[in-house]
């Protein structure tokens, strides 16, 4: 007969589970709090640790700053802006100069000053092997070592400038042209020394290059003025060839020989005029002798001699002296005649000339032009060359020490204080998140809390673990002191399970669980003893045929068991056996052919569970673990109430999880947990000793 056993169940609301996947604050600072003691080992320990390493492990480093500034605005003696340009004074400038401090032609000059290739500190390879490194490793597994021992010199000093430049920081101070060169090393006479140089050879090494700067443009100028002169040299020379082969030319001259032209042309004229005149009279003359009319004649000779003769009819003396006339009429004109050709001839030269003698004093201004434009060239390169001369003796660098860098009394690193805080931060750290870690790996129960919230069962109990590990003297301790946690908490349990239905008191009682060993016999045990000390009729049934364990708790003979009594083999009365000193009956498990799971399946298991009903008040069956047989899930449709047992800290949470479902799966309720063997001890040593270890202490007292 399968009883509606719903109303019977205690604790059979399920607790819903908490789905939320919130991370619960409160909870959080629980487990945090809980795991105190560790966070706070875990801090000591890293305090100690840190406080080791800052004091003994750490080298020392000695920092030391010195600072340099630029002078963007100098002040020049001469100004050859245009042979170099000056600074412009704007973040790049700042940022060449940083790097420049920082270039490795600078600190190279630095570690070959200092001779720092020598010193350990920067040459690795004066230092000695660590002990353990890649290639000692390499060694000891007999690989060769892969970086090769000897290293050129030029490798070794590239190493040391890496070195050192690592160790050096170069900063600007912001919105000034201020530079501070900071060095960090081990010695702070080193730190100081490098410091101070790399400043010196900054400063030092900016008049070595405008050195070089000016000298290459004194070459430079050098160069041209030398092409220069031999230019004006060539274009003099010309100038000189030129004036000597021509005639003093000038332009007043050739004004004159103009002047004189114009005089020829104009005696031209007059000359032409006589002519004329002279051939006109010879012309006439002419006419007149062949007119054969000496009166004519005579006129046109207008010679007194002639007159003379003709007024002393001398016709032979007049006829000759007129041809004497002619005759001088006819040089005269062959004269002027010959005197024009003269002066066209000569007109004809002195324009020759002048063309000529003008073309010349064009060719001559031209190279008086070019000479004076060469000397001038000549002179500014000259000029230039002076300067930049003069400027090559006078050099100053366009930086200046500020300060330098004083030698350091404390080191600047480790800073222990720094150290010490960080490593108690990180204790504390790594101590809540070891805390954090144990309480998210943690595989099984340990609070009733946490078991209600995670299979959804409500706990009806917490047994706590008795002082004994023997079943009889578990057994003892329950009944020799009463008042005892143990007892006092069987009492809980008993009042859980009866007060869960007052209406339907439950009789039929089932005390399972996921394993073997976690209580469930000496729950049962505790349970029969605890209601027959109410006073009433208890029949403790023994239902874990497969590993019987009942009667070494009570020293009783073998007896038959329950399943002679279902076979009608023996009465119940004969089979029972009664524990005087206990006031319950127990009835043992036998040994079987038959499979067990099959007698408890049988309608006469149910039967036999009905009419012990009628007989006892209680009826406690025991039964074998539920993940091991099924014969706690068939024997849990005949009962009440079914208990079901958690091992402390042992059980794990899958275990629990899987033995619930399989009760569900069959359909058969679970009434309530209980958390068996808590030990005292350790949950304090989890950190929930405040809590548990308060009513211990009140029910031990
Ligand atoms: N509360 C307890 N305190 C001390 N020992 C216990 C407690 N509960 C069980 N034991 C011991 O644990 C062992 C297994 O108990 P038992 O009840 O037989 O488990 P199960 O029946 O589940 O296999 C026994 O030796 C028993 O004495
Ligand atoms: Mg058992």
């Amino acid at each position: 007969m399968i009883r509606d056993r719903n109303d019977l169940l205690i604790g059979a609301q399920k607790v819903a589970p908490s789905g939320n996947d919130e991370i619960d604050l409160g909870a959080l600072l629980r487990t945090l709090w809980r795991g105190k003691l560790w966070i706070i080992l875990c801090s000591l320990i890293a305090l100690a640790a840190g406080g080791y390493y800052a004091l003994f492990l750490a080298t020392p480093l000695y920092t030391t700053t010195a600072s340099v500034a630029l002078e963007s605005r100098q002040e020049q003696v001469v100004d050859i802006e245009s042979v170099m340009s000056g600074l412009s004074g704007d973040q790049v400038t700042i940022n060449t100069e940083v790097e420049v401090l920082r270039s490795r032609r600078l600190i190279g000059k630095v570690v070959d000053d200092l001779n720092l290739v020598a010193d350990p500190d920067f040459n690795a390879t004066l230092r000695d092997p660590p002990w353990l490194s890649l290639d000692a490793i390499g060694n000891v597994i007999g690989r060769a070592a892969t970086s090769d021992p000897i290293q050129s010199d030029q490798a070794i000093r590239d190493a040391v400038i890496n070195a050192v430049l690592e160790q050096i920081t170069v900063s600007n101070v912001r919105q000034s042209y201020v530079f501070n060169i900071s060095v960090v090393t081990g010695d702070p006479v080193k730190s100081a020394q490098i410091a101070n140089k790399l400043a010196e050879l900054y400063v030092e090494d900016q008049i070595v290059l405008k050195f070089e700067k000016t000298a290459e443009a004194t070459e430079w100028l050098t160069e041209r003025v030398a092409d220069l002169q031999i230019e004006l040299e060539t274009s003099e020379s010309q100038l000189k060839d030129f004036s000597s082969n021509t005639d003093l030319i000038s332009p007043e001259g050739l004004i004159a020989l103009n002047r004189q032209l114009k005089d020829l042309r104009d005696r031209q004229v007059d000359v032409a005029a006589a002519a004329a005149t002279h051939r006109a009279r010879v012309a006439e003359l002419n006419a007149a002798r062949a007119a054969n009319d000496p009166a004519q004649m005579a006129t046109i000779a207008a010679d007194a001699r002639l007159d003379q003769l003709m007024t002393d009819d001398d016709p032979e003396a007049f006829q000759q002296r007129f041809e004497e006339v002619l005759a001088r009429a006819i040089i005269e004109s062959n004269r002027s005649e010959a005197q024009q050709e003269a002066i066209a001839l000569s007109i004809l030269e002195l324009t020759d000339s002048i063309q000529t003698q003008s073309d010349e004093l064009v060719a001559l201004q031209q190279l008086q032009r070019e000479t004076e434009a060469s000397r001038l060239i000549y002179e500014f390169f000259l000029s230039r060359l002076k300067e930049t001369s003069v400027q090559q003796g006078l050099q100053q660098a366009e930086s200046r020490i500020l300060s330098s860098a004083v030698m350091p009394h404390q080191p600047s690193a480790p800073r222990k204080t720094l150290i010490l805080v960080f490593s108690l931060v990180l204790g504390v750290i790594g101590g809540a998140g070891l805390v954090l870690l144990r309480e998210v790996s943690q595989n099984t129960f340990r609070t009733p809390e946490d078991l209600e919230e995670r299979t959804g069962y409500a706990v009806c109990g917490q047994i706590p673990l008795v002082p004994a590990r023997d079943r009889k003297k578990v057994l003892q301790y329950l009944q020799d002191k009463p008042n005892s946690a143990v007892a006092e908490a069987v009492r809980n349990l008993r009042t859980s399970l009866l007060l869960a239905n007052l209406d339907k008191p439950p009789k039929v009682i089932m005390s399972t669980s996921s394993v073997p060993g976690e209580g469930k016999t000496t729950q049962s045990t505790a349970l029969a003893l605890n209601l027959a000390g109410l006073g009433k009729k208890v029949l403790l049934i023994e239902g874990d045929i497969r590993r019987r364990v009942m009667n070494t708790y009570f020293d009783v003979p073998e007896q038959r068991g329950f399943l002679s009594v279902m076979l009608g083999e023996t009465t119940l009365d004969e089979a029972v056996t009664h524990i005087p000193d206990m006031h319950f009956d127990v009835l043992f498990g036998e040994k079987s052919q038959t499979n067990a799971a099959d007698i408890f399946s049988s309608d006469r298991f149910g039967a036999f569970v009905d009419e012990l009903r009628d007989r006892y008040d209680y009826i406690i069956i025991d039964t074998p673990p539920v993940l091991a047989v099924a014969d706690a899930r068939i024997i849990g449709r005949w009962v009440d109430t079914i208990i079901y047992t958690v091992r402390w800290d042992h059980t794990s949470r899958r275990q629990v999880m899987d033995g619930l479902r399989s009760f569900e799966q069959v359909n058969v309720k679970v009434s309530g947990l209980v958390l068996g063997q808590i030990s005292d001890r350790g949950m304090k040593r989890y950190g929930y000793g405040e809590s548990y270890g308060a009513y211990q202490t009140y029910y031990d007292a």
